[in-house]
């Protein structure tokens, strides 16, 4: 076996590129600086890990609601947010930790906190302009979101007249985020069009800090449970200094990428800023009227705010690896099932009837409940090995013996084990492996199946 050690990005870029997850955005044009397409495989990955934190933070939760608010605002909302002011300065960036300083703030010509080199200041504010309607007017400027967050603050008062929610309760939003980023790179670690997942949990002001323990440790859970390495991630707590304009206090979780240790999401300790900006800057009433203490307060929001791209980019390094197996490099992705792009792939040992009629009966069962390949194309070696490098968790292999004892193989991505099951059975026993239950059991009239 191959020493596990970090992978390196270039791996991760290159069969992105070359098994169809990620493509560089508009690149019969050279491409666009930091900006993505995700391809057939990358689609249905990041379908997965939303539907994933949907299903943990929303579905699953009495105390969660979802909201798909526009990307773009009444121009106010960023003045309210302090997003107009707060990124309007001249601003440099350490080109080694990526940490971002006001160019007029610092003493010497190096990064504070590693010493790297930084880049020249320049004025600018990161969020996107442009023009609403046909004029192109100072008065019709709006912007692109730079946080979906913004989206839930200003519908706060709509979400709990109509769902009679009560404190605390949050509201979770997945959606696209741009910023015109000083820095990009590391693939799609940083770009300037990317996707949140951001929770909005509000609570009332004293209980704030237990809130933001329980949704840290809840956050990195989910990262665990979906197959991260514990040792792959790690809290890092925000100086003062480094907290953002509207945070009280902040914690990342970051993962250890193949350029080293980064976030990969932040909790934070909104107080009541945003609400009470927005309060005054609409004159609209955000006060909350608490039934138990009949006490009115703003409330205070705990943040749990992560980026999708970045999500992606963990779950595949993480699961990034290469095996010795019989003279040959084996590529694979441990991905975990609930990710994993294709979750079964069909392959018929030959091209023959009546197998492809068999082949292609099974194939269309299973689509029905998951997303299938079926691959005729070279030696089932090969086929295995194209299916082991997407991280497809199972392969059923259809062979002449099928036809006689109505029976397929599934072979197991990590193991390589094989067992022969009926057919009848076998949507049963994927549906039980894809939760993560023992194949050896199931179902009760398989046998193992060796080669
Ligand atoms: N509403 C709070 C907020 O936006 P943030 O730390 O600036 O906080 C939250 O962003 C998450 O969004 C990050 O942890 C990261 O996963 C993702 N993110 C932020 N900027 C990004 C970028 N330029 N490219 C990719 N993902 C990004």
């Amino acid at each position: 076996m191959v020493e596990r050690t970090k992978v390196d990005m270039e791996k991760i870029v290159s069969l992105c590129r070359r098994r169809g997850f990620i493509f560089p955005s508009s690149e019969i044009y050279g491409g666009l600086s930091s900006c993505w397409d995700y391809g057939p495989l990358g689609v249905e990955l990041k379908r997965n890990i939303k539907q994933a934190w949907w299903q943990a933070v929303v579905q699953e939760r009495d105390d969660m609601v979802g909201l798909d608010a526009s990307i773009l605002m009444h121009p106010q909302t960023w003045e309210a947010s302090g997003h107009l002011k707060g990124f309007s300065d001249p601003m440099v960036e350490c080109k080694n930790c990526h940490l971002r300083w006001r160019a007029d703030d610092l003493k010497g010509n190096n990064c504070p906190t590693c010493g790297g080199e930084l880049t020249q200041p320049r004025q600018f504010n990161l969020m996107f302009k442009t023009f609403m309607g046909p004029v192109e007017a100072e008065a019709n400027v709006v912007y692109l979101r730079p946080e979906t967050a913004q989206g839930i603050f200003v519908n706060f008062q709509n979400v709990l007249n109509t769902t009679r929610k009560r404190l605390p309760f949050g509201i979770a939003q997945i959606g696209k985020a741009f910023r015109n980023e000083i820095t990009t790179g590391n693939f799609i670690f940083r770009s300037r069009e990317f996707e949140q997942m951001e929770i909005e949990f509000f609570v009332k002001p004293g209980t704030d800090q237990k809130w933001f323990n329980y949704w840290l440790e809840e956050r990195l859970n989910w990262y665990v449970k979906l197959g991260i390495k514990k040792g792959n991630l790690k809290l890092r707590q925000h100086t003062k200094e480094e907290l953002a304009h509207y945070a009280r206090a902040c914690c990342d979780i970051d993962y250890s990428f193949p350029m080293g240790w980064a976030e990969l999401e932040g909790v934070a300790n909104r107080g009541d800023f945003d609400l009470s900006q927005h309060a005054s800057s609409s004159g609209k009433n955000f006060d909350y009227f608490d039934d138990e203490t009949k006490e009115h307060y703003i409330p205070y929001i705990i943040e749990p705010s992560a980026g999708v791209d970045r999500s992606a980019l963990a779950f595949l390094c993480d699961a990034y690896d290469e095996e010795l197996d019989k003279d040959e490099i084996r590529v694979l992705l441990h991905l975990h099932p609930t990710l994993a792009p294709i979750k079964v792939a069909i392959l018929p040992l030959s091209r023959r009837e009546p197998l492809v009629k068999l082949a292609k009966e099974i194939y269309a069962d299973l689509r029905q409940c998951w997303m299938v390949s079926y691959d005729d194309a070279q030696s089932v070696g090969r086929r295995y090995r194209r299916q082991d490098e997407i991280g497809t968790p199972f392969c059923v292999t259809v062979d002449f013996q099928s036809l006689e004892d109505e029976q397929v193989t599934i072979r197991d991505r990590d193991s390589m084990n094989q067992i022969r099951v009926p057919i009848g059975e076998l949507k049963t026993t994927l549906q039980a492996k894809l939760k993560g239950e023992e194949l050896f059991v199931l179902p009760s009239g398989g046998r193992i199946w060796k080669e």
